[in-house]
């Protein structure tokens, strides 16, 4: 049986080899990255990428937890993290770790993941001394989408302090692992030489200790919008429509089901 890899595990991959993350949300596709990943983030995201919320600010705590529950029930070997969603704990330590606590109870996670840097300290100190191991999530920060003006790239220029001291607030605060999300390469390496927990980026450059995208978005699931740290790995959009599109056909045609797909009425010897 393998051994399912816990947040001291991930942190021991810094300087050693890149850690391989990509987002889950469904059963039958941890299944799969699981085989390929250290680590699998039921991220938030989940509500944009399967939902059809336009930001992550509408996504709940139950949505989590049920995400986090398929996941868990074919991750094996990869370490699996749940986000915290917006408002579940912000409040106070004692809220955050209220619901990170019962996120792990339900979903049986490994970690957590939450977003916020010098303003999230005394919290992710709060959770990770008393059990609850904590990702952090700096730079660009969706559940500020309203604050930050949307999703464009942060610390430059003169910005480029407040995300580093972001960064080195959360792995002093006791986070095993931090995700850096649309800053520049440049800032990226600095803040990964600087701290002794690994890096995780997206959109943050070569140089941090891992790489994380939303799964959907390597697939090509989405033809509408492209950002551009996303790599497509496969046209599954266009490959999905296609299967849509001649299923329809046939149906309408009359083409499908065939005698293969239908059943006779009479109770026949089969060696299948
Ligand atoms: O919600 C998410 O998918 C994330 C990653 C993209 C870092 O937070
Ligand atoms: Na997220």
């Amino acid at each position: 049986p393998v051994k399912q890899k816990l947040p001291p595990d991930i942190v021991a991959l810094k300087g050693k080899q890149p850690i391989v993350c990509l987002t889950a949300y469904t059963a039958p596709i941890a299944r799969l990255a699981d085989q390929h990943c250290d680590l699998l983030l039921v991220g938030d995201s989940v509500g944009m990428v399967l939902h059809g919320l336009p930001t992550t600010l509408g996504v709940s705590i139950e949505m989590m937890i049920l995400h986090g529950q398929a996941v868990m029930r074919t991750a094996k070997s990869a370490l699996v993290v749940v986000d915290m969603p917006f408002g579940s704990y912000e409040e106070s330590p004692q809220q955050a770790f209220r619901n990170a606590a019962r996120i792990l109870a339900e979903t049986g996670a490994g970690a957590v993941k939450l977003e916020g840097g010098v303003h999230m300290r005394e919290t992710i100190e709060f959770l990770t001394t008393r059990g609850v191991a904590v990702m952090a999530h700096v730079g660009l920060t969706p559940q500020a989408f309203n604050t930050l003006g949307g999703y464009r790239v942060q610390g430059r220029d003169e910005d480029a302090e407040r995300v580093f001291n972001d960064a080195v607030a959360t792995a002093e605060a006791g986070a095993f692992a931090v995700t850096l999300e649309k800053i520049p390469s440049e800032l990226a390496k600095r803040i990964t030489d600087a701290i002794n927990v690994p890096t995780i980026g997206i959109g943050a450059g070569a140089d941090c200790d891992g790489q994380v995208l939303v799964i959907d978005d390597i697939f090509g699931f989405f033809v509408d919008f492209r950002a551009k740290f996303v790599k497509r790995y496969a046209e599954l959009g266009e490959d999905a429509d296609r299967a849509i599109a001649q299923y329809a056909a046939e149906v309408r045609s009359r083409q499908f089901p065939g005698p293969e797909h239908s059943f006779g009425s009479t109770t026949k010897v089969s060696k299948k």
